[in-house]
């Protein structure tokens, strides 16, 4: 993740000469034809998706789709996944991959027994994978088995929000915590944080970090690298 100095990862200090030096930064390490992590795909919670990639669009359903399959559906195997938090199937996708600082991945969703038959048809019809974690809440633990089974993903790095990295990292699903501080601020009182604890979801319950390394960067950027404690 990229933040600013007081730990946002939205808002306007992105676009000063600073922002832009730690985003180039944070893209060299993560993305890219040689990055520092050999992550198998990134996650994102809903909320990342719907700014960045589906913007808010409604998804296309057929409610007279006939019943799929039970269990999980697996489209493609390429090496590389955009894994999706989408507990309750509302993610207007177009298409079945993306394209991110020079990384292409197909689209996997996450979903929960919430989503309805026919989101999982209107997936199906695009071609976008989905696996089934949890009923009513998240399952992070077979999610990321099946995420390992199904796919090979070994290492899948936590792509934010900050309500999706406080919520695994609470529940002891997060080795590590790779950040690039951008040397810029802008005060706002109304952009997301790192980590958002979010009720339901997650609560303040400290959590503490083993420092692992920190290095200058471009434009007075720091990134640094922890572990993560176990919750206090
Ligand atoms: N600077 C950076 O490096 C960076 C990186 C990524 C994102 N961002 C920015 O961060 C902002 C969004 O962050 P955010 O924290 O508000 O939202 P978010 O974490 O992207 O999404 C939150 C939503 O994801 C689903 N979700 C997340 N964790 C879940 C869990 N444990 N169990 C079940 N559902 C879960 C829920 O979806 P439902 O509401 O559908 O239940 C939840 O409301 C965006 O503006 C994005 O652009 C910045």
């Amino acid at each position: 993740m990229m933040t600013s100095l007081d730990g946002k990862i939205m808002g306007n200090y992105m676009g000063t000469p600073e922002g832009n030096a730690a985003g180039a930064a944070f893209k060299a390490i993560a993305f890219g034809e040689n990055p520092y992590y050999k992550h198998q795909g990134w996650l994102s919670g809903r909320v990342t998706t719907d700014d960045n990639f589906t913007f808010y669009a409604e998804p296309e359903l057929d409610e007279t789709a006939g019943t799929v399959p039970e269990g999980d559906f697996v489209a493609e195997t390429t090496g590389m996944y955009y894994v999706s938090i989408d507990p309750s199937g509302r993610l207007g996708w177009k298409r079945n991959s993306l394209t991110y600082a020079g990384t292409t991945a197909h689209v996997v969703e996450v979903l929960t027994g919430k989503a309805s038959n026919a989101y999982k048809a209107f997936l199906r019809g695009l071609g976008i994978s989905y696996i089934i974690a949890g009923e009513d809440a998240l399952d992070y633990a077979v999610a990321l088995a099946k995420l390992k089974e199904l796919f090979g993903v070994e290492t899948l790095m936590l792509g934010g929000g900050g309500v999706l990295n406080w919520s695994f990292i609470q529940a002891g699903m997060c080795d590590e915590v790779s950040i690039v501080v951008a040397a810029a601020a802008d005060g706002s009182d109304n952009t997301p944080a790192l980590f958002d604890a979010r009720e339901g979801l997650s609560d303040d319950t400290p959590v503490g970090f083993d420092l692992q390394a920190a290095e200058v960067k471009d434009g007075g950027a720091l990134w640094l690298r922890y572990l993560v404690k176990q919750a206090v």
